[in-house]
């Protein structure tokens, strides 16, 4: 088959969630398929696709200053391009459309959320006619699911179950970037996972902006339970998800917790807050009594489970008493991991238009205040590993020491442990190994292997 991408090299440098990552598996899939190699450096790419973020402004800006950069870094020797070919695509992409070539004029391509499928055909275009192609839908027409994947790792999958969101957290610009949400048939979901189990993926992680409400769409009633049966059927070693809204989760999916023999023993259930004034304002409709039950019934179905969350300091209108309500629930939940955020205006959403007139050093101390208690519940929960030998799947080695081996246990946590003499980190990664704690710090555990699973 000759294509135009044939001795072509691509690059995809992906920021944002877990979604955009799982996009960008898709987007190198679909260009290696068409003969183009996937390469790691921007110096070594003929088309370098970036693919966006816009949840928050730090991470919209940091694509202006990337592509500026560019200009700098001349095309490989043997390329068969005159130019290096820039594309711009997921939510900034979808966002700003053509307005992004304004912006950032040596862009050659901006696609969006909903069109992951036209990129080699507006790529395409560039090679054949010059100029530069933009496209952007207002919607999906079908999963991106249906397009090759080139994973990151063999031993684990992205699974997306539901595409888009229909809550509209006042401060969040998801749901104008991704589209309405949409639920994949279940019979859809479970022959991808059987066809990863059967290439030896040890972990699967389902993905959904709410994946509690996965199945409203298509059944009348959410059905997340119900995949949650079926893909541990699959016979898949280890089973994950993310994110769940605690407005839609369900006894029945809280009940699979230490029942279902894959369902890993963490969850990441987003609070934001702790007051109920500003999660009414987010427009995130339950209470932190509601979601310190949820709380309770996950710990009565799973003693030991790790719970982790997101926080938003700085919501519009935040008093010192809502911050303190904040800090209480995140003191009460004792979480293994909190992701803080400092809120982040973003035109077009609700937030944007509410009086927001705190003190910018009065948000940065309430936030240092917040990490402060992260901290120290992440290093007590911790401790409670110590002595305990734990299934580790070995990611590969740690970045700082290529002797350690670096990996997850089931909680999530990372673990280190040292190679054992004679045995390649290549040989281990993408295996279950049991590791004896010895050491347990903040933001991670280490010890010594055990056996090699
Ligand atoms: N659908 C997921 C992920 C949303 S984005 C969920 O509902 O959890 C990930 C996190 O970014 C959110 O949970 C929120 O804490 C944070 N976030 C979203 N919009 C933000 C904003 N405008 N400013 C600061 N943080 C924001
Ligand atoms: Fe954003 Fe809320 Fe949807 Fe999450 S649930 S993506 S925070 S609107
Ligand atoms: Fe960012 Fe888009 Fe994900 S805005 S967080 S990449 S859905």
């Amino acid at each position: 088959m000759q294509t135009p991408f044939m001795n072509m090299t691509f690059c995809v440098r992906t920021f944002g969630c877990q979604m955009n990552k799982h996009d960008s598996e898709r987007i190198s899939g679909m260009l290696e398929g068409l003969g183009g190699l996937m390469v790691e450096t921007v110096e070594e790419a003929d088309i370098l696709v970036y693919m966006t973020c816009c949840v928050r402004e730090a991470a919209d800006t940091r694509l202006y200053g990337q592509v500026a950069s560019l200009k700098n870094v001349p095309l490989r020797d043997d390329s068969p391009l005159k130019k290096r070919i820039i594309a711009v695509g997921g939510c900034i992409g979808q966002r700003d459309g053509e307005e992004l070539t304004k912006k950032l004029p040596h862009l050659d391509v901006v696609f969006g959320t909903h069109n992951l499928a036209s990129l080699p055909r507006l790529l395409q275009g560039v090679i054949e006619e010059g100029g530069h192609q933009v496209e952007v839908l207002d919607a999906s027409t079908s999963f991106p699911t249906e397009l090759p994947t080139a994973r990151e790792h063999s031993w684990a999958a992205w699974l997306p179950i539901t595409i888009g969101c229909n809550n509209f957290c006042t401060y969040c610009i998801v749901p104008y970037v991704r589209g309405r949400e949409k639920s994949r048939p279940i019979e859809d979901i479970v022959a991808e996972a059987e066809r990863y189990v059967a290439a030896g993926v040890k972990e699967i992680t389902l993905l959904g902006q709410n994946v509690n409400s996965y199945g409203r769409d298509l059944y009348g009633s959410p059905r997340f339970a119900q995949i949650l049966d079926a893909l541990d059927q699959t016979g898949i070693e280890r089973l994950r998800f993310a994110t769940s809204h605690p407005k839609d989760l369900s006894d029945e999916v809280i009940a699979k917790f230490g029942k279902l023999r894959s369902l890993m023993p963490a969850l990441h259930l987003p609070a934001q807050s702790g007051s109920d004034a500003v999660l009414k304002a987010m427009n995130r409709r339950y209470t932190s009594a509601h979601y310190l039950q949820l709380i309770d019934k996950l710990r009565d179905a799973c003693p030991d489970i790790a719970l982790s969350t997101d926080i938003i300091v700085g919501f519009p209108g935040e008093t010192e008493q809502d911050f303190e309500d904040t800090a209480r629930l995140v003191d009460t939940v004792g979480y293994h991991q909190v992701f803080t955020f400092i809120y982040s205006k973003r035109e077009g959403t609700p937030a944007a238009k509410m009086v927001d007139n705190t003190p910018h050093e009065v948000i940065q101390q309430r936030f240092d205040r917040l990490v402060d208690i992260v901290q120290k519940h992440a290093y007590e929960k911790n401790q409670l590993d110590l002595g305990r030998t734990v299934p580790v799947l070995v990611e590969g080695t740690s970045k700082r020491d290529n002797l350690l081996i670096a990996g997850k246990s089931p909680k999530n946590q990372t673990v280190h442990a040292p190679l054992p003499e004679g045995v390649s980190a290549d040989a281990l990664e993408g295996s279950i190994v049991n590791v004896k704690v010895d050491e347990a710090k903040t933001w991670y555990l280490s010890g010594t292997i055990v056996d090699n699973g």
